[in-house]
């Protein structure tokens, strides 16, 4: 239960290297489970959802460990468990990308259903669809999903739409799962995020066979067998984003190297139309700002429209624009947990269902607050840079499963965030 005192307001300047993307990393660790042998995976970030996904593979059978180079290595030679445990799906809702993989080599998977979470209702129900749909036979039971497929999976045209868009993670496990099943798939209406298209990437470095990555019509021609793989990760759209942000709240500069411009269209277009300048660098770009900040209005959507994990760090930011701005949430209609801390900041933010409405404030001012969900505590810690005063951020283990010692990457250019650890 550490917490950060975080003394603004602060002017960011220098660089920073971008790390592997965390929401790359976990299917692509669970997609080790298709082949049996050892798998090499660098760029993998050293975070708290990283361990509990180790930890996870580790239950099932596998041996996963960091080499000298600090590249992960996952030996899933032996996987004699395929279940899921509740103690761990609980720390971790991503432990449901395993189902899929699970279901393809074992034949049979047992994966604890995901309760609740901050960011609201997130049900699993496409994922089970999909894999249905490829054969196997799925049922509830003490909790847990059961799924079985004795004889293997069979390739099939799948739908994987649903009333929010297309699902990332749920794309993950029929993609996966269709990999080694009999046959041709099809996944119509797949998630295109650039997650999913390294994970399928991955896959066929391992010797699946797919085409149409990037776009939402998944083609996959089932194979026998598939083969341990050395792959490196992308870098981490959302802690670039979140980067960008901390340069332009900041009224500061930072380049950011690592970092896939042409995987942040919809963000650096937003960043543009506030007032921020972002020019392509090297291998990352530069991100700044040196006038005042124009409202913007944003509406959350699949990618490549503007991503949901990107709302609360821009919500902090727009609280401080000349006017009124309007972010709707249309991925995950309650994520709104930073609202009423950021009010405490000093913020002056309404909402109105899925929508809030941000009146721009001429400054904000330092309060304790509480992290609640990753994505909101990196808001605060943002809100805090600019803020006047001391910030105290309870609850930081929220930041540290999606952002690497946050405070070691902003203090050397120019944050000055302490870690108190209780
Ligand atoms: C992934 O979650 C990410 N997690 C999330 O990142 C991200 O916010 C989300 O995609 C959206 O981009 C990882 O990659 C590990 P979804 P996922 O299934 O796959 C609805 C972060 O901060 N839906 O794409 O679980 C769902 O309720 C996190 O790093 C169904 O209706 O999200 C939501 O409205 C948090 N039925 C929408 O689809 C289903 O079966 C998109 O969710 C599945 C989803």
């Amino acid at each position: 239960m550490d917490i950060f005192h975080i003394e603004g307001p602060v002017r960011l300047s220098g660089s920073i290297t971008v790390n592997g993307s965390k929401n790359a990393s976990l299917p692509i660790m669970a997609a080790t489970i298709l082949a049996s042998g050892k798998s090499i995976l660098s760029a993998v970030p050293h975070l708290s959802d990283i361990s509990v996904c180790s930890q996870l593979l580790g239950e099932l059978g596998c041996k996963v460990s960091r080499n000298n180079n600090g590249d992960l290595c996952i030996d899933s030679t032996v996987i004699d468990n395929p279940v899921g445990d509740y103690e761990i799906v609980r720390r971790m809702r991503a432990s449901i990308c395993i189902l899929g993989p699970l279901l393809a080599r074992c034949g049979r998977a047992e994966v604890s259903m995901p309760g609740g979470c901050t960011i609201g209702y997130r049900p699993i129900d496409i994922h089970i669809r999909g894999l249905r749909e490829l054969g196997a036979k799925i049922h509830i039971e003490n909790g847990y999903i059961v799924a079985e497929a004795k004889n293997g999976l069979t390739g099939k045209d799948v739908f994987m739409g649903g009333p929010f868009g297309s699902t990332v993670l749920g794309t993950a496990n029929v993609l996966m799962a269709a990999t080694l099943a009999k046959g041709k798939t099809i996944i119509e209406s797949a998630a295109c995020e650039p997650e999913i298209s390294d994970l399928a990437n991955c896959l066929n470095k391992m010797g699946a066979k797919i085409t149409g990555i990037g776009s939402p019509r998944l083609v996959i021609e089932g194979v026998k067998q598939l083969y341990p793989v050395e792959y490196e990760v992308i870098p981490d759209r959302v802690e670039a984003g979140t980067f960008m942000v901390a340069a332009a709240i900041t009224a500061g500069q930072l380049q950011l190297n690592n970092c896939r411009l042409e995987d942040m269209m919809a963000v650096v277009d937003k960043l543009r139309s506030i007032g921020v300048t972002v020019e392509p660098a090297d291998d990352g770009c530069i991100v700044a700002r040196n006038g005042p900040l124009k409202p913007a209005d944003i509406t959350t959507q699949p990618y490549p429209g503007f991503p949901t994990d990107l709302q609360a760090q821009f919500m902090a930011l727009l609280s401080l624009t000349e006017g009124n701005s309007i972010i709707i949430e249309k991925i995950f209609p309650d994520r709104f947990m930073h609202v009423a801390e950021l009010n405490r900041m000093a913020a002056n933010l309404r909402k109105e269902g899925p929508t809030v409405i941000v009146a721009g404030v001429k400054k904000l001012i330092a309060a304790p607050v509480m992290a609640s969900d990753l994505r909101a505590s990196a808001a605060l810690v943002l809100a805090g840079l600019a803020a006047e005063g001391t910030t105290t951020v309870n609850r930081v283990y929220h930041i540290d499963r999606g952002y690497e010692r946050i405070e070691e990457r902003l203090n050397p250019v120019g944050a000055k965030i302490t870690r108190e650890s209780m």
